[in-house]
């Protein structure tokens, strides 16, 4: 099957306050990925500190965990063709400022500190990533009845 194992996506906390919680799950799949896992949580700052570890020395890491602790979070797996790589890209850069038109932080912020959403930066990080946020148990597996029409 032309899929690749899924990405690790988080609505940030002012995602949820700023309503794009819909507008973001709409784009990942109007692009053709599945959602295999997602919930709404209040992540801990420990399992935050986890999340963001090789950034544990950089003088923005204390004020990264206390915004991603300051409300709720959409954590979800998606799944599809080079999904890592693409999800990435329909992020835009970590500063929405250098980010292209059309992409989730150039669209809907301007500031790096709170630019909304993360994404999994390599293979290894989603694969990481999905094991510290989900239970196996939490994860369905399942293929879209789309599937033909989205893949060749
Ligand atoms: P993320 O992990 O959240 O998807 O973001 P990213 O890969 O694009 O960027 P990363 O280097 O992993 O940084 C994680 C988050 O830290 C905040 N940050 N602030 N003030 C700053 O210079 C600065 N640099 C990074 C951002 O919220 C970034 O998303
Ligand atoms: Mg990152």
């Amino acid at each position: 099957m032309a899929t690749t194992k899924g990405t690790f996506i988080a609505i940030k906390p002012n995602g949820i306050q700023l309503g794009l919680v819909g507008e973001i799950i709409k784009r990942f799949e109007q692009k053709g990925f599945c959602p295999v896992g997602i919930k709404f949580l209040r992540a801990s700052e420990e399992h935050l500190k986890q999340h963001y570890v090789d950034l544990k020395d950089r003088p923005f890491f204390p004020g990264l965990v206390k915004y991603m602790n300051s409300g709720h979070v959409v954590a979800m797996v998606w799944e599809g063709f080079n999904v890592v790589k693409t999800g990435r890209v329909m992020l835009g850069e970590t500063n929405p400022a250098d980010s292209k038109p059309g992409t989730i932080r150039e669209d809907f912020y301007i500031q790096v500190g709170r630019n909304i959403i993360h994404g999994s930066d390599s293979v290894k990080s989603a694969e990481k990533e999905i094991s510290l946020w989900f239970k196996p148990e939490e994860l369905v597996d399942y293929m879209s009845c789309a599937h033909d029409w989205v893949y060749e």
